[in-house]
């Protein structure tokens, strides 16, 4: 790791929200801003504030994961949130859903450097997967608005199981327009938290609906 990089993830607040996995998540950021920009995955304009407002930011979903079961992330790209859960949780089986190729071939040099044997890589679109694959708990990070979302995640969720989607400023907005169909997918108890996991008031917002049927 450079003396910069080091510098910039070893703050006392990210240790504590990473805990053990901290090692293995600042590995996949150092991969990132290594490669991030080169190959797509990330602008240059988000370079900077990488480790807080991507990596870090990708751990507010950990703490509404069940204790057992498996994870889809949805749209996983440069492997976000999916790659920081399942170095968190790694008792979980975490598969990470992303169509572009160039984006799974990272995932694997991802999954292969860390050594990450709860993760199964998709090669596709989520619809893809509908009625193949069921999860207890379907993620997604800046993938489409929730109405889409939902048509693309609550298929692979199984009854009892949640959605947790990572959502900006107009979360609430976006859960009022998805009511319908949510409503038709068997969504319900809709939660909308917000989470401020470095306590520097930058706050992410998870939307939480449960999967009743
Ligand atoms: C803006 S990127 C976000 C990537 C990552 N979740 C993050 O937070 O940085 C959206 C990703 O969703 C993927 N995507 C788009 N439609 C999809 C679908 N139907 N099923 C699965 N992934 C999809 C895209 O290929 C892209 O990698």
């Amino acid at each position: 790791m450079s003396e910069d990089f080091d510098a910039v993830v070893d703050d006392a607040q990210s240790r504590a929200v990473l805990g053990l996995a901290w090692g293995g998540v600042a590995r996949f950021a150092e991969m990132l801003a290594d490669q991030g920009e080169l190959r797509g995955l990330i602008g240059p304009r988000e370079l900077p504030r990488l480790w807080t407002r991507h990596v870090v930011n990708s751990a507010a979903v950990a703490q509404f994961l069940p204790a057992e079961g498996s994870v889809a992330d949805v749209g996983s790209g440069a492997g976000l949130p999916g790659v920081v859960l399942a170095l968190m949780r790694p008792e979980l089986d975490v598969h990470l859903i992303e169509p572009m190729e160039r984006r799974i071939t990272w995932l694997s040099e991802v999954v292969e450097e860390l050594d990450l044997d709860n993760v199964q890589l998709h090669h596709g679109r989520a619809e893809e997967l509908h009625g193949r694959l069921k999860v207890s708990v379907a993620t997604a990070r800046a993938v489409a608005a929730l109405d889409k979302l939902a048509r693309m995640t609550l298929p692979l969720v199984e009854p009892g199981g949640r959605l947790l989607a990572q959502k900006g400023r107009r979360a609430a907005e976006e859960v009022s327009r998805a009511d319908s169909v949510l409503r038709q997918l068997g969504g319900a108890n809709v939660r909308i938290h917000e989470v401020d996991l470095l306590g520097d008031g930058d706050v992410t917002r998870v939307v939480e609906v449960l999967k009743t049927r």
